[in-house]
């Protein structure tokens, strides 16, 4: 019987056509996010599941679908939405789409930089409301990035390629991991390594590239938001729950910090009211890696995942590949 393949919300059609090749294949015909018991009811069955960031893989997901599931190939870098060690116990692999979309997202994380510094959303603002204006001197002044610093908070991929368009544009790098970046690379950069508060007391921007795990939620509170500069901005383009969004708003209301560039939020969709009506704060709805070329890249690759499974293979980017035994 050929193996069944599931994929949770529509995806670009090269990667169904990948996946068309070598199973029965249904895709939810509805464009989002399957309700939690409709998408239980579609994995029954299903020997391979591509699934979207919204998509929560957990231990009911995993018994959902049933003893033959073989891999959950997730069409993100992030995977917060599932419970890896749960599906390694049962057996099943678990694969991410590094790489392919960090190019892209490190674009956006410039992007929110350089509109939170240079005011950009609220000049566009003015203009769409029909406010009336004229050239002068003072109108919506930013601040420029020549000579300023910025602190890369987690200087995995997307955090390096952000860091070589940062130095690009004038600033000096600074970072703060767990690990040492590869000797090149800070060299490249000439990026010096700091524990997150003296980052946080030196930069002028900082900008968030984290995995989201239990010792990385509100990495950002009202505490370390405090610990940065009054006139510094932070930037956020990873995972919401990152941030204290309400920890963050009150600092923008009262200027603990200058600004804020946003592209996730902590419950996504929703977006806390009080950001909304702060014009020092950037608001994009989750589109670092929205491009055609990169979301048809991480469908792909998310494709090649599964199938590489489905044939007994080792997949491009695993998760979990060596701790499950088959
Ligand atoms: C990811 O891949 O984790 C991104 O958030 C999707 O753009």
């Amino acid at each position: 019987m050929p193996p069944r393949i599931v994929v949770t919300r529509r995806i670009p059609e090269p990667a169904v056509e990948q996946l068309r090749g070598a199973g029965d294949v249904w895709v939810s015909p509805d464009d989002r996010p399957l309700e939690t018991a409709e998408l239980h009811e579609a994995v029954a069955g299903a020997d391979a599941v591509v699934t979207l960031l919204h998509d929560r893989v957990d231990d009911a997901f995993l018994e959902a679908a049933g003893p033959q599931l073989k891999v959950v190939a997730n069409v993100a870098v992030g995977f917060d939405n599932i419970d890896v060690p749960a599906a390694t116990k049962r057996g099943v692999v678990v694969t991410n789409t590094p790489r392919v979309l960090t190019e892209a997202t490190a674009d956006l994380a410039m992007s929110l930089i350089l509109m939170a510094t240079r005011r950009l959303a609220e000049g566009e603002r003015w203009i769409r409301e029909q406010r009336p204006w004229a050239w002068h001197m003072f109108m919506l002044l930013g601040t420029g990035l020549q000579g300023k610093t910025l602190g890369v908070v987690g200087m995995g991929q997307i955090g390096g390629a952000l860091a070589r368009r940062a130095k690009a544009f004038g600033m000096t790098i600074v970072y703060s991991d767990e690990r040492q970046a590869p000797p090149e690379l800070e060299a490249e950069l000439e990026a010096e390594r700091l524990e997150l508060d003296d980052l946080l007391a030196r930069s002028h921007v900082v900008s968030v590239h984290a995995p989201l795990m239990d010792s990385t939620h509100h990495l950002f509170n009202a505490e370390r938001l405090a610990k940065m500069r009054s006139d510094a901005y932070l930037v956020n383009s990873a995972r919401g729950p990152l941030i204290d969004e309400g920890a963050l708003a009150e600092a923008l209301q009262n200027g603990v910090i200058a600004g804020a560039g946003l592209d996730v939020f902590e419950n996504e969709p929703q977006v806390d009211p009080r950001l909304l009506e702060l014009d020092n704060v950037v608001l994009l709805p989750h589109l670092g890696s929205a491009t055609i070329e990169t979301r048809t890249a991480m469908a792909e690759l998310a494709a090649r995942n599964a199938l590489a499974v489905l044939a007994g293979e080792r997949p491009e980017t695993a998760l979990n590949y060596d701790d499950v035994s088959r």
